[in-house]
């Protein structure tokens, strides 16, 4: 059997090394588990119907999240080396770029990510003080009247419209530079606290949950098949972009953390306990907010937010006891997690552009932090565009909103897609499996081959091409139906923004002369 990636000393102590494996393990699944965890599966599963959700999204779990984990850590630990490097290594340029611009997505990403972790953090404070009680109001036509009784909305939209988020924005920022500052050695510091605080955290949420009266309505509800609602095409196209983004992958974060694994780790097992951990935790979570749903009779019409930032929050306003340690908990429990998230998120582009330039880790987080701060602090703009809330409020939101509707629509899919074909056709499923294999207990069959090179690629261009469809074709562009404005602009130029932006970042990095790879032998292949 050829050496396929010999990872010797010099560049373990370079780039860095997990100590063990738990400390990849909960790294990786701090990475999984994070907003798309707690706010959008339960929103999602809220929007398609419970029962609807769940059978869709556990089979996207097995046909695409995990063939496509393996996939992406394989990768790691195969080259050594981080997203576009690593892509460079096995099929040449067009990888690298591809490499780079889904890195690019990942910095449009991580703004309005982190942008929404300061709110939570806001909400999280504000648990302590007002949020549980009565008399929020916020400048918008809804709310002008102090609430008589605790209004999560209101209070939100309070928030929204003030700087505070501007502070918590760059407090986010902060943590998540500390924990990046030494790399491996300090993410494993945050996640050894972080990650086991989250799964207690919310273990405590789901006692309280279903013992409340009327909560195991929730749950019922989340698990009972419903069989119509499987059979919409939409519930599908839903459950495999939700996968997607859940696992963190698509954005080159997985491959990044597995390059810091000894080549012989099996990664057959790691994408098992990681996707399952991560899923566990998402039903964890739903079976808390569903039952808290249930027993408040509440209904988070609206965005994909209301229902973490207005109906829960609302719902634990009305416990027995405990209602601001509740509110500081849930709160608490969504920075932790996305936090998380978001040292994953910098970490995949700050060591795509250490093992490229050549440079030190503080200059690439710098590299990573100044434009990501802007555009975080961007969609923090408190300035009330839309006060009768038609749309978004604030131009925060409207900017947030648009960024992530193409930014997450379209780009973890398509990178998705590209990688698996590069993998799957250009470098060889054969040689993919075949080196997972080596060091795997669970033998991957040819089964794995027919997934990437055909079935996975099929399904992803099916959810792209379907998505297209449906914004070329609708009337207006996305987000252009608002009553927005001045910012009537922003639907054309955020699209634009982001495709010109990460298309030219990809195309500069790609061309810069990469410094030398400490793991220099080329890449050993079985198939021609
Ligand atoms: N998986 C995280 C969540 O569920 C978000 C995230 C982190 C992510 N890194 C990513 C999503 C990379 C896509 C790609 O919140």
């Amino acid at each position: 059997m050829p050496d396929v990636s010999p990872n010797d000393t010099a560049d373990a102590v370079d780039r860095g090394v997990w100590s063990s494996k738990l400390g990849f393990v909960l790294a990786a699944s701090g990475s999984a588990i994070g907003l798309g965890n707690i706010v959008f599966f339960a929103s999602n599963a809220y929007q398609f119907g419970g029962g609807a959700f769940y059978v869709p999204y556990f089979i996207a779990l097995f046909v695409l999240g995990i063939p496509v984990m393996i996939t992406e850590f394989s990768l790691g630990t195969m080259t050594g080396r981080s997203f576009p490097m690593a892509l460079s290594k096995v099929v040449g340029a067009k990888g690298e770029f591809v490499g780079w611009w889904s890195l690019g997505s990942a910095l449009f990403i991580t703004m309005y990510y982190i942008t929404i972790l300061g709110w939570a953090f806001c909400m999280m404070v504000g648990a302590l003080f007002g949020l549980m009680e009565g008399g929020a109001t916020a400048p918008f036509a809804p709310f002008l009247e102090p609430s008589t009784g605790p209004n999560a909305t209101a209070y939100f939209f309070g928030i929204l419209s003030s700087w505070w988020p501007m502070i918590a924005v760059i407090a986010i920022w902060g943590m998540t530079l500390m924990a990046l500052l030494k790399g491996t050695e300090t993410i494993e510091k945050t996640v050894r606290v972080a990650v086991p605080l989250m799964w207690l955290f919310m273990i405590v949420l789901i006692i309280r949950g279903v013992t409340l009266p009327g909560g195991t309505d929730g749950v019922m509800y989340l698990f009972t098949p419903d069989l119509a609602g499987i059979a919409q095409p939409d519930v599908w196209k839903g459950a495999f972009s939700q996968m997607f983004f859940s696992l963190s992958l698509g954005l080159g974060t997985m491959t990044a953390y597995a390059s810091y694994l000894p080549k012989d780790s099996d990664q057959v097992n790691n994408s098992f306990m990681v996707s399952l951990l991560n899923c566990g935790f998402e039903y964890i979570a739903g079976i808390a907010i569903f039952s808290m749903l249930f027993a408040f009779a509440l209904n988070p019409a609206g965005s994909t937010l209301s229902l973490s930032f207005f109906a829960i929050p609302q719902g634990i306003a009305a416990f027995p006891f405990g209602v601001k340690l509740f509110g500081f908990a849930f709160f608490f429990l969504i920075v932790m997690a996305g936090v998380t998230s978001a040292i994953s998120l910098v970490e995949g582009m700050a060591s795509a552009l250490i093992d490229k330039l050549g440079i030190d880790r503080k200059k690439a987080l710098l590299m990573v932090a100044v434009p990501g701060l802007i555009g975080s602090m961007i969609t923090a703009l408190p300035f009330i565009v839309d006060p009768g809330l038609a749309g978004n409020g604030t131009v925060g939101l409207n900017f947030l909103d648009i960024l992530d509707h193409w930014a997450f629509g379209y780009s973890l899919l398509t990178v998705g897609l590209i990688e698996c074909v590069l993998l799957g056709w250009v470098f060889g499923a054969g040689n993919l499996r075949a080196f997972v294999n080596q060091h795997s207990k669970l033998k991957l069959g040819a089964w794995f081959d027919v997934l990437l090179r055909f079935i996975i690629p099929a399904i992803l261009l099916t959810v792209i091409v379907w998505n297209l469809v449906i914004d070329l074709t609708g009337e207006q562009l996305y987000g252009a139906a608002n009553p927005l404005g001045f910012v009537d602009w922003f639907p054309v130029v955020i699209p634009i923004l982001w495709i010109v932006g990460t298309l030219s970042l990809a195309t500069y990095l790609t061309r810069q002369p990469s410094a030398p790879d400490p793991t220099e032998s080329p890449i050993a292949t079985f198939e021609a």
